[in-house]
């Protein structure tokens, strides 16, 4: 599974860049929000640091302004993938600019049947919104397996990028129901590093180093 960065920071994207483990990098409007700056130029300073997909969100909600934002956004850079919600005008965009060789990720998908469509029209991504599924009582991780299992019973091509994951116990579910791709906010990136059981071993082999160690 690739892991992506869902972030718009770009100190927190160096910093997992940094550990070779960061395929791409995931953006939204709220994410842009608390960074204060402009889009494109965000955008530009991340395919900097990351050599991956990095998704930017369309905001126009009729087919035809979409295209055009669409676009006008994938002609940023070359990593771009065009974010694009799943709505009907957003299926018809996504058709259009996707047989124009724009990649897409069909974000704000909450259900395998919106998955499917996403991917009859040709979307290179589908992001599940796994924590929002769960805070609204659903198991957010069984529509990510329902698509995967989707995908595979017809060779879809379209990758499962698992988004709007919470916890550490989220990625590794994320893995074990197949998703391509998992989409991690900064914290849970560097969380994953953590074990105490590490911290105390290091601890130890530093003590016990010290009796063999030149002075
Ligand atoms: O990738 C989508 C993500 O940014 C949404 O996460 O936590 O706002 O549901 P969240």
């Amino acid at each position: 599974m690739r892991i992506f960065m869902d972030t718009a920071n770009v100190d927190e994207i160096r910093r997992g860049a940094a550990m070779g483990v960061v395929d791409g990098v995931t953006t939204n409007p709220s994410l842009l929000a608390k960074e204060g700056v402009e889009y494109r130029d965000r955008v530009l300073e991340i395919a900097e640091v990351v050599d991956g997909p990095i998704s930017a969100e369309c905001i126009s909600e009729t087919a035809d302004e979409i295209v055009e934002e669409a676009r006008r956004i994938a002609a940023w850079h070359d990593q771009v993938v065009v974010k694009i919600p799943l709505t009907e005008e957003g299926l018809a965009a996504i058709s259009r600019v996707s047989a124009e060789g724009i990649e897409v990720n069909t974000t704000l998908i909450f259900s395998a049947n919106q998955a499917l469509l996403a991917a009859r029209a040709g979307a290179t991504f589908v992001s599940p919104f796994v924590g929002r599924l769960n805070d609204a009582g659903h198991d957010g991780m069984e529509v990510v397996r329902e698509i995967v299992q989707i995908f595979e019973l017809f060779d879809i091509e379209t990758e499962v990028l698992a988004a709007s994951l919470r916890g550490q116990r989220d990625v590794t579910e994320a893995a074990l129901a197949g998703s391509h791709v998992a989409t991690l906010p900064p914290a849970v990136l560097f969380g994953m590093i953590k074990h105490p059981l590490t911290d105390q071993g290091i601890e130890r082999f530093l003590a016990d180093a010290k009796s063999y160690k030149p002075v």
